[in-house]
């Protein structure tokens, strides 16, 4: 396997956290670094794919890879939904914000230098009210309906309290989500995030088969998920 095994496919690659604006310098974020991601864009790139890469981070682009930069869960949704058309693969590896603000502040929000009424100064803070971001990935899997392409591989980023209870959040994901892969992984802070390695679990739809990967460099999980990805294909 390997070489140039995915000439002439065409994927669409996710990856990163998607940053969620309150104002014009701030945003809501996570501590995805966007690394797998990018391995997973290499790898494909490597093995002849022709790749786009939608993504809200600021790694280096492999050699050979289209970039579409995107921030928001919104912005990610719609050059997703835009660079899947003809595709063969797409790959969820970006962490989308589940919420976003419901409300966009055009000016920098500030503290009140405002006293109140009674002489004392105004201590409060604002409230954020938070509004969903749409399962982009749940949306792919229901735009392909009964067609079989493009084959859809999801990733759950799973917190543990041990193996077996990260596995068992995965198959349940998987089977609420129905895309055809699945690729769980353990993280937390210092763990897989902004990491070089990566340990995964490779799920696949309608069977108990289950590839474990790693502890291993990202790329080396990243040609992991391709090798599934052909094995389906
Ligand atoms: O449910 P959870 O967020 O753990 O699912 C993770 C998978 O779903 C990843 O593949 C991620 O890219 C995708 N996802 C998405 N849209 C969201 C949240 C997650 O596509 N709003």
């Amino acid at each position: 396997r390997k070489g140039q095994d995915l000439t002439g496919l065409r994927v669409v690659v996710s990856a990163g956290g998607t940053r969620e604006p309150l104002d014009p310098v701030r945003y809501l974020g996570n501590r995805s670094s966007g690394k797998q991601g990018y391995a997973l864009a290499q790898a494909a790139a490597d093995r002849g794919a022709d790749v786009t890469l939608v993504s809200s981070s600021s790694l280096p682009v492999p050699a050979g890879v289209t970039l579409v930069p995107v921030e928001t869960a919104l912005e990610l949704q719609a050059a997703v939904t835009d660079a899947v058309r003809g595709a063969d693969v797409v790959v969820m590896a970006a962490a989308v914000a589940d919420f976003r603000p419901a409300a966009y502040a055009d000016h920098k929000i500030k503290k009140s230098h405002e006293a109140a009424a009674d002489g004392s100064a105004d201590e409060s803070a604002p409230v954020v009210t938070l509004v969903r971001n749409p399962d982009i990935l749940a949306g792919l899997v229901q735009a392909r309906g009964s067609a079989t392409t493009p084959v859809i591989v999801g990733f759950a980023a799973e917190t543990g309290d041990g193996e077996a209870s990260v596995l068992e959040h995965g198959r349940a994901k998987l089977a609420r989500k129905d895309c055809d892969l699945l690729v769980v992984n353990e993280v937390g802070v210092g763990v897989t995030f902004g990491q070089d390695d990566n340990t995964v679990h490779i799920l696949e739809r309608g069977t108990d088969h289950v590839t474990d990967i790693g502890p291993a460099t990202k790329l080396e999980v990243a040609h992991a998920v391709w090798d599934a990805v052909t094995d389906l294909l």
